[in-house]
């Protein structure tokens, strides 16, 4: 049985202060010993002061984003290594926002992942189709590209998450369909065991994200390959992101 996983992205919001007291807040709310492996992802300038708010905590510290270089003339970049150096445990590589509105390519996202392994963080590796895409029938195509041109045997997977966000679900309160999501979650695992192999496929989790709320976690998550969820504006709310953590639990 794969474990759930349940991060939160908390994109380009709130300031050192409100991090810090969104940390505590999850940390009083969060039940001990739930059987659920969490994260956060606060922008850099956060990181830590809220690593140094969950010490001791079962939520683990990620970035994200990283730069593929360890070190240099890259000015506003940050290494794998820094992010290490501040406590960071994860990062996220290749969310669509990032794709999409930063221009990341799969070459530049398979050379960070590789940099982010490097350096021993653990990384949750996003795709997700756009909207056009979708009605297009191109979902499976994109997914294919998005996880042929970027993982290989070149990568290891035993330190790899990868999360499906279709972009038209990010944000926008349309969630994919606990059959949309189970749909593309299968075709996902069968292309990395094709890439990989079975045990590989077997093993590796898969998130679901776009417009998880407390509200839908549990169903989406008892489809048989959602392993977690990637969630956005709901875990800037400490009663949305725990209401979420107890779907995780709770889903079969
Ligand atoms: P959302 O974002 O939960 O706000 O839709 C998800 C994500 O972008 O990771």
């Amino acid at each position: 049985m794969r474990r759930k996983f349940v991060a939160g992205n908390w994109k380009m919001n709130l300031n050192v202060a409100k991090a810090r007291a969104l940390a505590e807040g999850l940390q009083a709310k969060i039940a001990p010993g739930v059987p659920v492996d969490l994260a956060v992802f606060p922008p850099f300038t956060m990181l830590s002061a809220v690593g140094e708010a969950l010490k001791g905590s079962a939520i683990k510290l990620g970035a994200q984003n990283c730069y593929f270089e360890a070190e240099g003339a890259f000015t506003g970049e940050v290494a794998p290594g820094m992010l290490v150096d501040v406590g960071c445990e994860l990062v996220l590589i290749g969310h669509s926002e990032r794709r999409h509105i930063l221009g990341e390519t799969n070459a530049m996202l398979k050379k960070k992942i590789v940099a982010a392994l490097a350096a021993g963080l653990k990384v949750i590796y996003c795709v997700g189709e756009k909207l056009d895409e979708r009605e297009a029938g191109r979902t499976e195509a994109v997914l294919h590209q998005q996880i042929h041109e970027v993982l290989g045997p070149d990568i290891s997977l035993s330190s790899v998450v990868i999360a499906y966000e279709p972009v038209w679900a990010i944000g926008t309160g349309k969630t994919a369909t606990p059959d949309q999501a189970q749909e593309a979650h299968a075709y996902i695992r069968r292309e990395i065991g094709t890439l990989y192999n079975g045990k590989a496929a077997e093993t590796l989790r898969i998130q679901y994200g776009g417009s998880v709320k407390a509200s839908n976690a549990r169903e989406l998550m008892s489809q048989p390959d959602v392993d977690g969820a990637l969630v956005g504006g709901a875990s800037l709310k400490v009663e949305e992101f725990v209401g979420i953590i107890e779907g995780a639990a709770a889903a079969r």
